[in-house]
């Protein structure tokens, strides 16, 4: 058996969903409370969802760990077992594994200036490391959040996201990507906020999460600012298998030919510059 087996991460273990909520038409949110001890897991880390005779999913935690007890996670419904998973509800239990890999280097971001860029879903992977730096504001500098939604019925977190907009400490931008009646604020793509924000670029990190569209345009925005390729974070997603490194379903098209699973999901622009796709 090899090493990674005997890692208890790999243990499946039972999940109770104590609270489900529909956030949008294709998007549910949940919170697990796990048997035994907490997740412990670290702002960009997924994990790997099991519902009982369905299969697996990797989904990224999207909670905090600095908010104990139990951990959430927003479900898309994209297929067979995220569609079984929304039939879920609070009192249902999954399986849960992990938590699995390499989270964004939050220890390298401290003392620096932040830039958040989120474009839909992407707001989940985030939303973690946000609110661990909401949750420790006095460790890091200016904090900037752009984030960006094709309507306002796709918006994610609308409640929580208001509550960052009327924080003093945060900088916060929103945009949808048309013109919307119920909508006053910016329309336009999310590359169309990042000039008007103020960088020094030497010590500002950028972290990237969304479409895999996005992030050659969004890059471009961040590299005309100077900020320095390996100071740009982004996660990337691939299709997945095994988790663990081992079949490689997850490769990412690199000279170096890394695993999302194992080396990833999260890296910085630096290390995947060279990707054929991100
Ligand atoms: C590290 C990581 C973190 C993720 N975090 C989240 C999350 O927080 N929330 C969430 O809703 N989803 C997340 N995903 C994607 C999620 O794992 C897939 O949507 C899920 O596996 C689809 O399973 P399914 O059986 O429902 O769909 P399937 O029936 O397997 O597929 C349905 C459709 O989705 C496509 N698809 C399946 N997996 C992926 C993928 N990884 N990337 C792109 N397209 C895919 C298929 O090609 C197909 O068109 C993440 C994926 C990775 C790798
Ligand atoms: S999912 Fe199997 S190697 Fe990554």
């Amino acid at each position: 058996m090899t090493e990674e087996i005997l890692n208890s991460n790999w243990k499946l273990r039972k999940g109770l969903i104590t609270a489900a909520r529909q956030m949008t038409e294709t998007e549910k949110l949940f919170e697990i409370k796990l048997e035994g001890r907490e997740l412990d897991h670290e702002p960009g880390q997924f994990v790997q969802v099991e519902i009982y005779g369905v299969g697996e999913a990797p989904i990224s935690v999207c909670s905090s760990p600095t908010r104990r007890g139990s951990f959430e996670l927003t479900v898309r419904a994209a297929g067979r077992l995220t569609a079984h998973m929304h039939s879920l509800g609070k009192g249902d239990w999954v399986g849960i594994r992990g938590p699995f890999g390499k989270p964004f280097p939050v220890k390298l971001m401290t003392g620096n200036d932040l830039l958040f860029v989120a474009g839909g879903l992407g707001i989940a992977p985030l939303r973690s490391l946000i609110n661990y730096v909401i949750d420790n504001r006095r460790e890091f500098g200016k904090v900037d959040i752009l984030l960006g939604c094709k309507t306002p019925a796709n918006m994610l977190f609308g409640e929580e996201v208001a509550g960052w907009q009327k924080r003093l400490d945060v900088n916060f931008s929103c945009t949808i990507d048309r013109t919307d009646p119920d909508w006053k604020g910016n329309v336009g793509l999310i590359t169309s906020l990042i000039p008007g924000v103020h960088i020094n670029p030497e010590k500002t990190f950028g972290v990237v999460v969304g479409p895999p569209i996005m992030y050659k345009f969004v890059i471009a925005e961040l590299l005309k600012k100077e900020i320095p390729e390996r100071q740009i974070i982004l996660s990337l997603e691939r299709h997945m298998k095994c988790g663990m490194g081992k079949c490689g379903h997850c490769q990412i098209d690199h000279p170096k030919n890394y695993y999302c699973c194992k080396d990833g999901p999260t890296f910085t622009y630096d290390e995947v510059k060279d990707a054929k796709k991100l």
